[in-house]
């Protein structure tokens, strides 16, 4: 399967991807990496697997639906079959939802439908997870729909929360989690044992 990432920050997520694919435990091959932003340490990440990488900056593009264009032309070049947003911050247009639908994953560091939505990504999540007292936090990967962090889910995995944890040590423990659920998901649609039916996901685990 040819995979397209996509992201925005260090690039953790896509380093786990790359790792994986490695160790020949996924059945795809990672064609394209694009970035919405310059400085995407994932970038970096991406030559040094050999992986071509494109920053793609949105000031040369008129609206959101041009940039999504630029996105689905570079991902058609290449024949990617799998989109999958490994800290990617942007939404996505309604065409490129529609032109991939049920072929984009995310990975998301809470348990969807809590701690998620308009505005909360990254440490701002476990800022809340942190607020709210909860015990029990986790990561999970869904498939992206129009909405946001509210497409089928396909896997999660809890992470404890602990009384002396701040932003950054919950962080750290989720990621951890994160690197794990992200290439495991990557490997069922992979080997095509992911069933979407209507907002649930059914594993073929045969
Ligand atoms: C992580 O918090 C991840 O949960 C979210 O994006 C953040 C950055 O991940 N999806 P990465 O290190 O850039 O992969």
């Amino acid at each position: 399967v040819n995979i397209g990432v996509l992201i925005s920050g260090s690039g953790t997520n896509l380093q786990a991807i790359i790792d994986e694919i490695d160790r020949g435990r996924i059945k795809g091959r990672i064609k394209l990496v694009l970035s919405n932003r310059k400085d995407a340490y994932g970038l970096e990440r991406a030559r040094k697997a050999g992986i071509e990488a494109l920053y793609i900056d949105k000031r040369a593009f008129n609206s959101e639906e041009e940039y999504n264009r630029k996105l689905i032309d570079e991902l058609t070049k290449k024949e990617v079959e799998l989109v999958v947003l490994a800290g990617y911050l942007k939404i996505l247009s309604e065409e490129f939802i529609e032109r991939y639908r049920g072929r984009i994953i995310n990975i998301h560091p809470s348990l969807i439908p809590s701690f998620c939505g308009k505005g909360c990504y990254g440490d701002k999540v476990h800022q809340m997870v942190l607020d709210s007292g909860v015990k029990i936090t986790g990561a999970t990967v869904h498939f992206v729909d129009e909405g946001t962090d509210t497409g089928p889910i396909v896997l999660q995995r809890a992470v404890e929360v602990k009384d002396d944890d701040t932003v950054e040590s919950l962080k750290e423990r989720v990621l951890k989690v994160e690197h794990e659920l992200l290439p495991e998901a990557i490997r069922l649609f992979c080997e095509n044992r992911l069933i979407i039916e209507g907002k649930k996901v059914r594993i073929k685990w045969e």
